[in-house]
């Protein structure tokens, strides 16, 4: 059964009133449950948080548990939040509903009449027929899903696919300079070994394979990654850097595509910025284990979850990327790949967290890259003085990366 009609204003909202911000994400308004309706998991359910009412420890338990029963595995979990609230507070409802349930979305009801729709990458008025000033009650909409959906293998190729050349990079880009940096760094976390056979492991679009391998003189490059473009991408790069026998082909950590049934595991494994993304992160990483040969080498990185900026951003910002969430502590993932029989030979942080990504965003959008090589040089210091210490300065950096030899 729906929720009953509201009857006055300060009585939470139906389905209906939200119609335009449900039928934007393709739910139907009768569609739409309560969340607390003692019925079987279903596809839409709505919770409404009244004026007041706070983020508590007990509040988020019981949401998180309530919407963990009744939303099926691809459904939706809608909370409307009456009134205006700061981003803080926004940000908790949605901290609190993390591991089971991630926002992707948010609507802000305008006293204007209008509807604005949250993304990531900003915010835009929602298309529809013009409202009365006054007409809808003021007010958010924060729409999750699971997060077992959105990481789902269909969900996870096609959101690379369309953002492959993003991934990419742009060359005619004030901020190519770090992108290309970055996957250089982890490249070249490994002295020159002569590895022969080279894996890049959730490649994107190869750029640390490729570098890895030109930096190795290795006779063979493979990568793989869930998105067919990538893979192209990546193809078509290695072809351009000149690196001779590179093949890739579409798949995930959790079951890798490589080595094939007649070849050896690799000499050297690289996965740079995936383990986030991943789904069933132990058979993520035994998946990671199996690619390395004994007495290989494993580069291994990814975001920090606890550098002074991630942190800030958890707590002030009321939309982020699912990795961010999901990122790994350094020393976890460490112990992960210790218990299958990989041994840690060095560790760093990387990529100078607040005010440098704020900075790097500034040059590329604003000052032409004025900014880009005196940035560069900044987290190229950084980095070298953390990595020669023994990487002691976690809270500082926005990436972690590590190198380990396979010994069993
Ligand atoms: C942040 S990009 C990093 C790409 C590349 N390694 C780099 O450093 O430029 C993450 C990549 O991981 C891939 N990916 C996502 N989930 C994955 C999984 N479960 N296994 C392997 N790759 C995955 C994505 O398709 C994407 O290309």
């Amino acid at each position: 059964m729906p929720p009953t009609p509201a009857r006055g204003r300060s009585a939470p909202p139906v389905p209906k009133e939200l119609a335009r911000a449900l039928g934007d994400q393709g739910v139907d308004p009768s569609a739409v449950l309560d969340l607390s309706d003692e019925s079987e998991a279903s596809a839409a359910r709505l919770c409404t948080i009244t004026p007041g009412e706070l983020p508590t420890e007990e509040r988020l338990t019981t949401l998180r548990q309530l919407a963990g029963d009744h939303v099926s595995t691809d459904g939706h979990l809608f909370i409307h939040l009456a009134g205006r609230r700061p981003d803080t507070e926004l940000a908790r409802w949605r901290n609190g509903l993390w591991p089971n349930f991630h926002v992707g979305t948010r609507y802000i009801f305008e006293p204007t009449g209008d509807i604005t729709k949250t993304l990531l990458h900003g915010p835009a008025r929602l298309e529809g027929p013009p409202a009365k000033p006054g007409s809808i009650r003021v007010g958010e909409l924060l729409c999750a899903r699971t997060c077992d959906h959105v990481r789902s293998p269909e969900l996870t190729a096609l959101k690379f696919d369309t953002n492959a050349a993003a991934w990419n990079g742009n060359p005619s880009k004030a901020d190519y300079l770090h992108h290309r940096w970055m996957r250089k760094f982890v490249a070249r976390f490994t002295p020159k070994r002569g590895h022969k056979r080279v894996l890049d492991f959730g490649c994107g679009a190869g750029w640390v394979g490729i570098e890895a391998s030109l930096h190795q003189g290795a006779e063979q490059l493979r990568f793989f990654d869930p998105s067919p473009e990538m893979v192209r991408i990546s193809t078509e790069n290695a072809k351009a850097a000149g690196v001779l026998d590179a093949a890739g082909a579409t798949g995930f950590g959790e079951e890798p595509p490589y080595p094939n049934a007649e070849d050896e595991a690799f000499d050297l494994v690289l996965s740079s910025g995936v383990l986030s993304f991943a789904r069933d992160r132990e058979a993520w990483y035994d998946g990671l284990a199996r690619t390395v040969r004994p007495g290989g080498t494993l580069v291994f990185g990814d975001l920090n979850p606890s550098s002074i900026g991630m942190r800030k951003r958890r707590h002030k910002k009321p939309m982020l990327p699912i990795r961010e969430l999901a990122a790994v502590p350094r020393d976890e993932a460490r112990a992960a790949m210790e218990a299958r029989g990989f041994r840690c030979e060095e560790s760093c942080g990387y990529q100078l967290t607040d005010p440098v990504p704020q900075l790097l965003h500034l040059d590329a959008t604003r000052l032409n890259g004025a900014l880009a090589h005196p940035l560069s040089w900044c987290n190229r210091l950084a980095s070298g003085i953390d990595r020669a210490a023994g990487g002691p300065l976690k809270p500082l950096f926005d990436s972690w990366v590590m190198r380990f030899v396979r010994e069993s």
